[in-house]
């Protein structure tokens, strides 16, 4: 099993050359200022690999006590997203100082407009250096490409690497029931499909899926297309709200690129050490 992972992870990283990854990675590695690796991880080439694909999810209300959770954390983890109940409140200074501090950010926003204004969401977006940031599939094609165009056009003129547009396909708080109110009346499994094909048919970099859907994603929509995934649980964690959950080393298997953690890293007495366990399980450890 360990090394079906690790073959997993290799052509993970074979799939994702040349790929927004790769120019971060890259630009990171020419900065040392931002690379906060610790020796063991830059000798462990599956914990390095594993640090590439977790998200923590910084789901709090305060700058301040989001900043100093931040700062414990940033000798640990690479990628941090911060969602709308942060960023209403902190805007767009946090993400410069989480940038200053190493991460790469994902800007969770979801934008979803009509294809100008999310043109411009995402060219200012791609302006602040994230290096993910998501829109909901629904917008349709033309909003889709926007979103691709205006992120790549923000971060070139920033002088920032193009960040990967991520699309939420069906949001995993509805079920048949609430899609048939909507006027669809197909299975969620196929609407998902349908959703994250026009997103890779638009131009984006990939969807955010549930654990559910992965399998049937990833025989879709090989790599470089990438799926981020919640509702990940390491083993014996509570799964809280979450009703589908997957453990870290599950979600690797089942090919998602990167797995967004929040509460079993930000409510566990150790946040640290609890994202060293979370690197190791997804590293095969
Ligand atoms: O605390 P927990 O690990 O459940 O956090 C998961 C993160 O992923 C949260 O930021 C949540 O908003 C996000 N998310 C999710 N389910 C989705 C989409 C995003 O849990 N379908």
């Amino acid at each position: 099993m360990i090394a079906t992972r690790g073959s997993k992870l290799s052509l993970f990283r074979e799939a994702t050359k040349g790929s927004a990854d790769r120019v971060w990675l890259a630009t990171m590695q020419s900065n040392p200022s931002q690379t906060p690796a610790t020796a063991s991880i830059a000798n462990n080439p599956e914990l390095d690999a594993a640090r590439d694909r977790l998200v923590f999810a910084l789901d709090l209300d305060e700058p301040k006590a989001a900043l100093e959770l931040a700062t414990r954390l940033a000798g640990e983890l690479r990628w941090i997203k911060v969602a709308t109940r942060l960023y209403t409140r902190a805007g767009s200074t946090l993400i410069a100082e989480l940038r200053a501090m190493g991460f790469r950010v994902f800007l969770d926003l979801k934008f979803h407009d009509i294809p100008d204004q999310v043109h411009g969401a995402c060219r200012a977006a791609g302006r602040l250096g994230v290096g993910l940031m998501t829109v909901h599939s629904v917008g349709g094609r033309a909003m889709l490409e926007a979103a691709a165009r205006g992120a790549a056009e923000g971060a070139e003129q920033a002088g920032h690497p193009a960040p990967r547009v991520l699309a939420v396909t069906v949001l995993t708080s509805l079920d048949q029931s609430d899609l048939s109110d909507i006027g669809v009346q197909r299975p969620v499994d196929q609407q998902v499909l349908t959703l994250a094909k026009l997103t890779r048919d638009a131009g984006c970099g990939g969807v955010v899926a549930s654990p559910k859907e992965l399998s049937l994603l990833r025989e879709a929509l090989p790599p470089p297309f990438g799926i981020l995934t919640p509702g990940i649980r390491p083993k014996g964690s509570a799964a809280g709200d979450q009703k589908r959950v997957m453990t870290p080393a599950q979600a690797v298997e089942l090919g998602a690129d990167w797995l967004v953690v929040g509460r079993p890293i930000r409510s566990a007495e150790d946040p640290v050490a609890a994202t060293r366990a979370i690197l190791a399980e997804m590293a095969g450890g």
